[in-house]
């Protein structure tokens, strides 16, 4: 049998189905070919949440260290590349930085000031683009700290334009083209500033820390790895930011729950990652020939998970759709992914949502989205509201 006929509901999804309204096509996938061959993506897609988990946990067998990823071309390799003893090698110098106490110690009052600042820009406005005007830029704040770069405006503006080529660089060398002179300029420049930054004491910076502890890493080794922190950090964090505000001002009541209670702020932060992840898919590589659930999968072929997909699996989570923050497992979503690639930054990011969210909310009441249809999360891979222009007032 063909994988088209043994996959039918696979073979039928177009992109534009994984892209916008992706939840019912995911429950029909997760219920019927949980592994699914999707000749629209070229790959297999995973929906189920253990099945998910599998692929996460068993990098043997799922690697992300293959030709087929874009960003080591650009950037060099890092731990977002590699597996095994060179992923732990080029991950370890940051575990302890990034720590839950670490992070707060470092970082409470810095995205406090981040905010403060942003919303003391924005107030008297009466109106703003929240996405682009106050996530986004929070953001890139607190990552050009963690690397110790200048704050200032110029710095912003240059970061933002070297992410944006770097970014650019990935996209095309994904498409099949070589590594753009743009993408390489903007990785020197970037490479040109951190350097110093690496040579300050510890307590300067997240990266001056990590860099003192990276004893067996090279210097060009701590810059990748530097540049897939910036990554890591800007793109999700704005997502995930925007994708909260959007369930708070489409749902009253559960705005109302946190304006009344800010004790339930982690738990609607969680509920707000589960329901939808801002980075929604994760990419492997078999390594060997494999079965997955029900699926035989050929050596060399891309594997999809649908971080999106198992935080909605029924057979975990009650009532999947519904945003509930009184759920007992509210924490079994797979959001910041498991295994060793499990995202290094989930504290620094839980800490930027709950100052970002209790902020805006205290210091902009009667706050209100302009089209909540306009501001509903998509993508296929990162999912987030295209703008969300809000309104309040002054
Ligand atoms: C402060 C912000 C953040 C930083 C600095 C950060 C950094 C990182 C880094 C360095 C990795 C790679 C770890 C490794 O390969 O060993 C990673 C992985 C990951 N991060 Fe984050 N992250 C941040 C925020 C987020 C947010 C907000 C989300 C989702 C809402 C997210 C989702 C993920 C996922 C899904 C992975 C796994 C990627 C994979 O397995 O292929 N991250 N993160």
């Amino acid at each position: 049998m063909s994988r088209l006929d043994q996959f039918p509901v696979g073979a039928s999804l177009t992109l534009a189905d994984l892209e916008n309204d992706v939840h019912p096509v995911l429950h029909r996938l997760r219920a019927v070919e949980p592994v699914s061959w999707l000749p629209a993506l070229n790959a297999w897609l995973v929906t189920r949440r253990d099945l998910a988990i599998e692929v996460m946990r068993k990098p043997d067998l799922f690697t992300v260290d293959h030709a087929g990823f874009s960003t080591a071309q650009v950037v060099g390799p890092s731990m977002l590349s590699l597996d095994g003893g060179e992923h732990l090698r080029h991950r370890g110098p940051f575990e302890a930085p990034f720590r839950l106490g670490a992070v707060q110690a470092r970082f409470s009052g810095v995205v406090a000031a981040h905010v403060e600042e942003l919303l003391d820009g924005l107030t008297a406005r009466g109106r703003a683009e929240l996405r682009r005007e106050f996530a986004g830029p929070l953001a890139v704040k607190t990552m050009i700290t963690a690397l110790g770069l200048d704050d200032t405006e110029t710095s912003v503006a240059a970061v933002l334009g070297w992410y944006d080529a770097i970014v650019d660089a990935v996209t095309r060398v994904t498409a099949g083209e070589p590594v753009s002179q743009a993408g390489r300029a903007a990785f020197a420049a970037l490479k040109d500033n951190l350097l110093p930054a690496l040579k300050r004491p510890p307590e300067t910076s997240l990266l001056a820390a990590a860099a003192g502890m990276a004893g067996g890493l090279s210097e060009d080794q701590i810059v990748s790895n530097a540049a897939v922190l910036l990554f890591g950090g800007i793109e999700t964090t704005e997502g995930m930011i925007a994708n909260a505000l959007y369930f708070l001002l489409t749902q009253p009541d559960i705005l109302n729950l946190v304006r009344t209670n800010s004790s339930l702020w982690p738990a609607v932060i969680e509920e707000s990652l589960r329901l939808e992840p801002a980075a929604a898919v994760v990419d492997r590589y078999a390594v060997q020939d494999v079965r997955l659930g029900q699926a035989q999968l050929a050596a060399g072929e891309l594997v999809r998970v649908s971080l999106a997909a198992a935080n909605r699996d029924p057979a975990v989570f009650a009532n999947p759709d519904t945003f509930d923050p009184f759920r007992p497992n509210l924490r079994a979503h797979v959001t910041f992914a498991q295994g060793p690639h499990v995202c290094l930054g989930l504290h620094l990011a839980r800490l930027e949502a709950h100052v970002a969210l209790a902020q805006l909310l205290t210091r902009l009441p009667g706050l209100q989205l302009e089209n909540p249809e306009a501001a509903r999360p998509r993508g296929l891979v990162f999912r987030k509201p295209p703008a969300l222009r809000a309104t309040w007032p002054v």
